[in-house]
């Protein structure tokens, strides 16, 4: 598995990918405004012989990263390949010297959830109607250190 920047050639895939795994899925053009707009954000794929097996999204803003997205397309699930995404967002949240790792989830999402509590974030609050469809979402957090 490789990690890597996505680039904008990547973004026809990832749109079939959101709709693969998204109740509410970004279009293209939400994460071209991303990349063109948005200079805290941070977007990678995961690719396995090639193929892209999965991306995440970090906005970092200054001392505090979010996770704005994580997906593994239906093939690859359950092979560690979210695992490797989280890791790789550990790194840059330590690399850039953030204090805490914070991320929305819908509520019914238990797979999601057992990923980030795996990796050492909990149920802080919860945030009510948050989706479009009214279901509420779980703010989790992790404190990731900062500057030492
Ligand atoms: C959540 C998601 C990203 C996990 O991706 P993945 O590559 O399959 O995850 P991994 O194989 O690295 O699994 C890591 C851990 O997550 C948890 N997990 C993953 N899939 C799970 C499932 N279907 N049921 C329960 N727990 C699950 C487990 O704790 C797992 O650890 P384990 O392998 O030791 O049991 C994937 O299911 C997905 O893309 N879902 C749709 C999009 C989504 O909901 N994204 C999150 C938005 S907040």
């Amino acid at each position: 598995m490789k990690l890597r920047e996505m680039t904008k050639s990547d973004l026809d895939t990832i749109a079939v990918m959101e709709k693969e795994l998204f109740k509410e899925p970004w279009t293209k053009e939400d994460f071209q405004r991303e990349f063109d707009e948005n200079e805290f954000a941070n977007y990678w794929v995961a690719e396995i012989d090639g193929e892209i097996a999965g991306y995440f999204g970090l906005w970092i803003l200054f001392d505090q990263a979010q996770i704005t997205t994580i997906g593994t397309s239906k093939k690859y699930q359950r092979q560690h390949v979210a695992s490797a995404m989280m890791q790789q967002i550990e790194k840059m949240c330590i690399d850039n010297e953030c204090e805490f790792l914070s991320l929305e989830v819908r509520i019914s999402n238990l797979p999601a959830q057992n990923l980030y509590k795996k990796f050492g974030l909990d149920i802080v609050s919860v945030r009510k109607n948050y989706y479009s469809d009214h279901e509420d979402a779980y703010l989790m957090v992790k404190a990731v250190g900062g500057y030492v």
